[in-house]
């Protein structure tokens, strides 16, 4: 008894449940942003790359240079859709810092370990900009996520297992052997969207070639399950771990598809994919991460893919309007859930609002459950802003649907477009040759 009450006074003590605590009125549109812009606010208290002597665009330890460019993809969407432009300069400043020379997210400090998937989450982040018309100074957003469309296409290998792009880009890293589905996703996604922002190809042709390839190696089952990767030495050794992030790349571009083509093979993908996470990916009505939530094992970069799953939800709604009835509830009852995890005082980094912090799991008895991070926040912010109805923003034009090419940009070409070329690969023989040998660490 003695030790259920210390436990109880130390649980409350731990949850801050008398401290701060979000709460909203889910039936005001007003009371979502507030909540969203607590969350922002704890959100980018990790964030200190607009700082004098930082470096923009990075997070500082133990965040990976990828998970900046999801965090920014985040903020983009709740600046979008709540109608604020509180982080707007941050935003841009950090996106155009790691550009890179070539204006493709290969900035030279990262040419070492970046893998495919690393650059093609900040050409998401960018893409998303570009939907939304935000940045100072109007930045070419869309030129950015064609030059990286552009490495992918250099990049692809036929010359094992059909096809497919590898994990990582330097032959030296451990992963080059390895051809993921979060590579492909992006490069699926980013592919997609650019189709049905210019209704031009290549970039149908080759979101349809991505598409079937990751079917043919056995990376997306016939019921739709997106599986995470192969070894190219023997190219049906499937590594059959699902994730959240994975499901959500096929869906979400699959559904840009689906706007941009009206077609059935793209609805039956929708529905497969939708079909399939609505069974994986949710527990008790909310959102999980069914690989290591309940064993609580999920890794910093894990304890993020939530967020890319509720945005992708989000747009597949929008982008197929058909599925939004089966999307809004899960949307629903996963933002109640996400909001009520964010109550948490603890003393591990978190900087924002004392008794706001947002837990990981959503799924089980008690609201917040004890972890923080950036990828927590992440998720909770993407939970809120999933709710918010319209884009405050109007689009810059893109195709009507009909899949048919739309005029050029209202963007001014501030970030040219590179030619492809060996440049990436000639960069990256220098860098290795100095720095030989080094083996980094799986990311
Ligand atoms: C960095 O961004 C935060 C959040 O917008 C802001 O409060 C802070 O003043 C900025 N710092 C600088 C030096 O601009
Ligand atoms: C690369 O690293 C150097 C040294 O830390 C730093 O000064 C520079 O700002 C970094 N550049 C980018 C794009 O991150
Ligand atoms: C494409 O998306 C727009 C915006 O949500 C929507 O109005 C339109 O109906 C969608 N097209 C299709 C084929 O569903």
């Amino acid at each position: 008894m003695k030790f259920t009450m210390q436990r109880t006074a130390l649980a409350l003590a731990l949850l801050g449940a008398s401290a701060g605590a979000i709460k909203v009125d889910f039936t005001s549109d007003d009371s979502i942003k507030a909540g969203a812009s607590t969350i922002a606010y704890g959100l980018v208290k990790y964030y200190n790359g607009n700082e004098t002597g930082q470096i923009p665009g990075n997070l500082p330890q133990p965040y990976y240079w990828w998970e900046t460019g999801a965090m920014f993809a985040t903020l983009i969407d709740y600046m979008a859709y709540a109608g604020v432009d509180t982080y707007l300069s941050l935003m841009t400043q950090g996106m155009l810092f790691q550009a890179g020379k070539n204006n493709d997210f290969l900035p030279q400090n990262q040419t070492m370990s970046e893998g495919n998937d690393d650059q093609g989450v900040w050409a998401l982040a960018a893409l998303s900009a570009y939907e939304n018309a935000l940045g100072i100074g109007n930045p070419n957003w869309q030129g950015l996520g064609k030059n990286v469309f552009n490495d992918f296409v250099q990049r692809w290998d036929s010359a094992h297992c059909g096809g497919g792009l590898r994990w990582q880009m330097a032959p030296v890293n451990a992963g080059y052997d390895y051809k993921n589905s979060a590579s492909n996703g992006v490069f699926f996604d980013v592919a997609a969207r650019l189709f049905q922002q210019m209704g031009q190809d290549p970039h149908s042709e080759w979101a349809t070639k991505v598409f079937e390839w990751e079917q043919k190696a056995g990376l997306i089952s016939d019921s739709y399950q997106v599986f995470d990767g192969l070894q190219v030495e023997s190219c049906n050794s499937v590594s059959k771990q699902q994730s959240s992030m994975n499901a959500a790349l096929f869906l979400e571009g699959s559904a840009y598809m689906y706007n941009a083509t009206s077609s059935s093979d793209w609805k039956t993908r929708v529905d497969g994919l939708l079909k399939e996470v609505s069974t994986t990916f949710v527990k008790n009505g909310v959102l999980y991460e069914p690989m290591c939530e309940e064993k609580e094992l999920c890794t910093v970069d894990q304890q993020s893919y939530k967020s890319f799953l509720i945005r992708a939800l989000k747009a597949t709604a929008q982008q197929a309007p058909y599925t939004a009835a089966t999307i809004q509830p899960l949307l629903q009852s996963n933002a109640k859930a996400a909001a009520a995890s964010c109550s948490g005082s603890v003393d591990k980094g978190f900087a924002g609002q004392p008794g706001t912090a947002c837990g990981f799991s959503w799924i089980g008895d008690s609201a917040f459950d004890g972890n923080v991070g950036v990828g927590e926040q992440m998720n909770a912010l993407s939970a809120l802003t999933a709710l918010l109805p319209q884009r405050a923003r109007s689009q810059p034009s893109t195709t009507s649907g009909s899949g048919s090419p739309s005029g050029s940009p209202s963007v001014s070409p501030s970030v040219k477009p590179k030619s492809p070329g060996n440049k990436i690969a000639a960069n990256l023989v220098t860098v290795l040759a100095l720095f030989g040998g080094v083996v980094y660490g799986l990311c």
